[in-house]
């Protein structure tokens, strides 16, 4: 009987596994193929009574688009069979993909070295916020109001009130430790700055530097002069020579700029050292008893130390960068080439 076949088939097509392409294959013969079983059966039909005709030709109707059905189905079944087949064995043999690995931006190289060092040293590490009130940028580190000091460091204020500013140097975070802590102190604090300069391959209206505090009973100008002694040849390498030239800052007195031997023509003159064989790296001095007593330390019995050096203007010279404006254009080529050292 016509009915009991098509039943027959019903059952094979919902029971089909397409295990291989082979098995694909085979099912679309059977069952779809104009040779295929389907097809003979529908040949069956003229067999059929008449009065049943109409429903029989239904049934084969239904078990056709069912064939159709189950196929797409299957073809659907055996492509996620092979995705699940190569993630759960992937070909181990296989090379690998090499892949290529970021950089570390210049100055985050010499920073960590710069960092290193003074660790070394017993110095630790502390921060001070970016957006800085007048105390701690000025006042406090004895730049009296109105005192024309204040203008050495062209500021960013913010809107228009004349107490908040962008921090114009570090030393902000030497007046913080201070407030917070008894001495001995030894800290560095390394940060970004702000001055409303013009951006030219020598200067930039956003910078990093460096602060170092030692604050403690007998520090002597000695001290200072044999840390960055310490710190420049651990730095530029043994042979560099360090020089302190006399200088003014508010919160320091004495004060001396730091100048190291050019890095470039090696003390011969060149143009990056206006040919007078040094390269200034940063300002120091010793601590002005004043801001001693301004963060409530007692500046009778403690003496201190500062410094506050570029990181741009050291990384420059460490790799013979000559302008400041490649650390923030991003070019990948030019930030490809770095590599740390010790
Ligand atoms: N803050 C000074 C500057 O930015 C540098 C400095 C720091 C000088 C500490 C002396 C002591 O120019």
């Amino acid at each position: 009987m016509l009915s009991e076949k098509v039943k027959a088939l019903k059952e094979e097509i919902n029971k089909y596994q397409a295990v291989s392409e082979e098995a694909l294959e085979q099912y679309r013969l059977r069952f779809i193929s104009r040779k295929g079983e389907l097809t003979a059966l529908f040949a069956e039909l003229k067999n059929v009574a008449s009065e049943n005709k109409k429903a029989m030709g239904q049934e084969l109707n239904e078990l056709k688009n069912l064939a159709q059905s189950r196929f797409q189905e299957l073809i659907e079944e055996l492509s996620s069979s092979k995705v699940s087949e190569t993630a759960d064995h992937p070909d181990l043999t296989l090379p690998t993909v090499s892949g290529d690995l970021g950089s570390i931006h210049p100055l985050t190289i010499v920073r960590a070295r710069i960092v290193e060092i003074f660790e070394r040293m017993g110095f630790n590490l502390s921060e001070g916020p970016e957006i800085e009130d007048d105390f701690h940028n000025f006042t406090a580190l004895n730049f009296p109001p109105n005192h024309p000091a204040r203008e050495m460091q062209d500021t960013f204020f913010i809107e228009k009130d004349p107490d908040i500013a962008l921090r114009t140097h570090t030393s902000s975070v030497q007046v913080r430790v201070m407030e917070n802590q008894k001495p001995p102190i030894r800290t560095l604090s390394p940060g970004r700055v702000f001055r409303n300069e013009a951006i030219s391959a020598r200067a930039h209206c956003v910078f990093h530097q460096v602060e170092g505090l030692y604050v403690d009973e007998n520090v002597s100008f000695q001290d200072l002069k044999q840390t960055l002694y310490h710190f420049v040849k651990e730095m530029f390498g043994k042979e560099t020579k360090i020089r302190f030239r006399p200088s003014y800052f508010p919160f320091t007195e004495p004060s001396a700029e730091i100048d190291i031997s050019c890095q470039i023509c090696h003390g011969k003159g060149c143009n990056i050292c206006k040919y007078t064989g040094w390269v200034e790296i940063g300002g120091s001095g010793m601590v002005d008893p004043n801001v001693l007593e301004n963060c409530g330390i007692d500046s009778k019995k403690y003496t201190g130390f500062a410094f506050g050096m570029g990181i741009e203007r050291m990384t420059m010279l460490k790799y013979q960068i000559k302008d400041l404006r490649l650390f923030t254009e991003n070019d990948v080529r030019f930030l490809k080439q770095f590599t740390p050292f010790t």
